[in-house]
């Protein structure tokens, strides 16, 4: 469904909310050209009190930290843009949506140093569905490891979400779609396991749990990180610092990917190796992710920001 079919009509751009259709920017803006931005999705739940924007300080914390790397400067505090999201899901009277905050070098002149190029803002919000697919939450999806390494995070810093990064997210999502798969899984410089183009990824061997440490070159995902917390608070073992060879997702008794567009997701297949239907584990923090981010449970109140 594109935009064109929603019923959005209002974005928060530079200081203003403006019509959907009068957000634009001038071709020769420097972001578009050099993937000089960055950005944040975010998702909002339909919950008992009303709409709640989940983990809204740490995606800002985030959405901050991706600018150093980069030395730009928002020209709005944290406060303004926090009233600017919660007053834009309110004037369009959303209740469950996708928040997608960007920062980015504009228009001014188009050398590769954004020189005196403002950095302009801009806040959308918009109903989305499962980010994978409708069966994809509950059978698992099919991936693909791609032919596409991740840039190391000595070439491009890994954990800032920057615009100009997914292109390699999209060359290796988009292999993956044309071979038959739903999604890619990344392997890092030294070929072991990253993440997917949009997602992290865990592992369970033996009832213990696996994912790939920062220094694999992957985004610090804070789904990852609320995962990480479900499953010890429910006694898991977690090992989150480590390197996964590509070996071991073929052996893995369960895989999943976590991400804010794809919640919690079970991977059922591996390129040609079946993993197998959703597993124990799986199930029991992806009930334990929607029981918390649908207001199930009182626990984590402090991670939700009510519209
Ligand atoms: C490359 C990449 N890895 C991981 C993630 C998952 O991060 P998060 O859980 O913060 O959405 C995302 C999505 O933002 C991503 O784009």
């Amino acid at each position: 469904m594109g935009f064109d079919d929603m019923d959005v009509d209002t974005i928060w751009m530079d200081g203003e909310f403006v019509d959907w259709d009068d957000a634009q920017i001038h071709v020769l803006t420097h972001g578009l050209h050099y993937g000089t931005g960055v950005f944040e999705g975010v998702r909002c739940y339909d919950t008992e009190n009303g709409p709640a924007v989940f983990r809204w300080e740490e995606h800002l914390e985030r959405l901050y930290d991706s600018t150093q790397p980069y030395e730009m400067e928002i020209p709005f505090s944290r406060e303004e843009l926090t009233e600017a999201t919660m007053e834009l899901i309110r004037r369009q009277d959303l209740e469950s949506c996708y928040i997608r905050p960007i920062a980015f070098y504009g228009y001014d002149t188009l050398g590769v140093s954004p020189g005196d190029c403002p950095t302009q803002v801009a806040i959308a919000a918009w109903p989305w569905g499962t980010y994978l697919g409708e069966d994809a939450l509950e059978n698992g999806i099919k991936v693909m490891v791609s032919s596409w390494r991740k840039h190391s995070s000595s070439q491009i810093p890994t954990n800032a979400k920057t615009t100009g990064l997914y292109v390699n997210s999209m060359l290796a999502g988009e292999e993956a779609r044309r071979n038959g798969y739903r999604e890619a899984i990344v392997l890092n410089k030294e070929g072991n396991v990253a993440e997917g183009p949009g997602e992290n990824i865990f592992l369970v061997r033996d009832g213990e749990i696996f994912t790939p440490g920062l220094s694999e070159s992957i985004l610090d995902g804070i789904t990852r990180n609320t995962v990480i917390e479900l499953a010890e608070e429910r006694g898991y073992e977690v090992h989150d610092n480590v390197s996964i060879s590509r070996g071991e997702l073929n052996t893995a008794d369960e895989l999943f990917f976590t991400g804010s567009a794809a919640e919690v997701t079970p991977i059922r297949q591996v390129d040609n190796v079946e993993i197998g239907e959703r597993g124990p584990v799986t199930e029991e923090l992806q009930q334990a992710f929607f029981d918390l981010v649908e207001r199930r449970t009182d626990d984590h109140d402090e991670w939700f920001t009510y519209v």
